[in-house]
């Protein structure tokens, strides 16, 4: 029989809360985002949790796991000790909205105030499969890899993926 992992979640919204222990069942391959998941699903369907990606790219899911900030789901529930609680809270760099969930419009208002750069065709390429853009042609701004130099320009071919 697997073993149950034990999460400790804060409760709560910017008034006050408190720390809740569940126990979930783990499965190997388990990172924290999947246990609280699995809390919503067998204990609590009201517990607030920001997600988006699953893949570490978009940061909606960060949380503070034993007192240290962590994208959920990229934070493996093995590298705790077994048998031990892990502590799941929200980031404290934000105002807490509800339970796991935190304010962060502050970064939209950021973005907003940054200037947009319109870039011609030209003026990029799409190289490493679409995950890396460069701006070729402006000499202040260097390749990251010295090697896509060599790779024909194709701007049909564009992602910011
Ligand atoms: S869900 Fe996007 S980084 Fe975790």
């Amino acid at each position: 029989m697997a073993e149950d992992a034990i999460l400790n979640v804060f409760r709560g919204d910017k008034d006050g809360g408190k720390m809740v222990e569940y126990r979930v069942p783990m499965v190997p391959g388990m990172v924290v985002l999947d246990a609280v998941h699995s809390v919503q699903a067998m204990h609590s369907p009201d517990l607030a949790v920001r997600w988006n990606c699953k893949a570490g790219k978009c940061g909606s899911c960060s949380a503070e796991v034993n007192g240290r900030p962590r994208l959920m789901c990229m934070d493996r529930m093995d590298q705790y000790p077994s048998g031990e609680s892990v502590v799941v809270r929200p980031m404290k760099a934000f105002p807490v909205m509800k339970d796991l969930v935190t304010d962060v419009s502050w970064n939209y208002d950021v973005n907003r105030k940054i200037p947009a750069v319109l870039v011609a065709p030209e003026h990029f390429q799409d190289c490493f499969f679409g995950h890396l853009i460069f701006f070729r042609s402006i000499p202040s701004i260097p390749p990251a890899f010295p090697e896509a130099a060599s790779i024909p320009v194709q701007s049909s071919r564009f992602s910011a993926g």
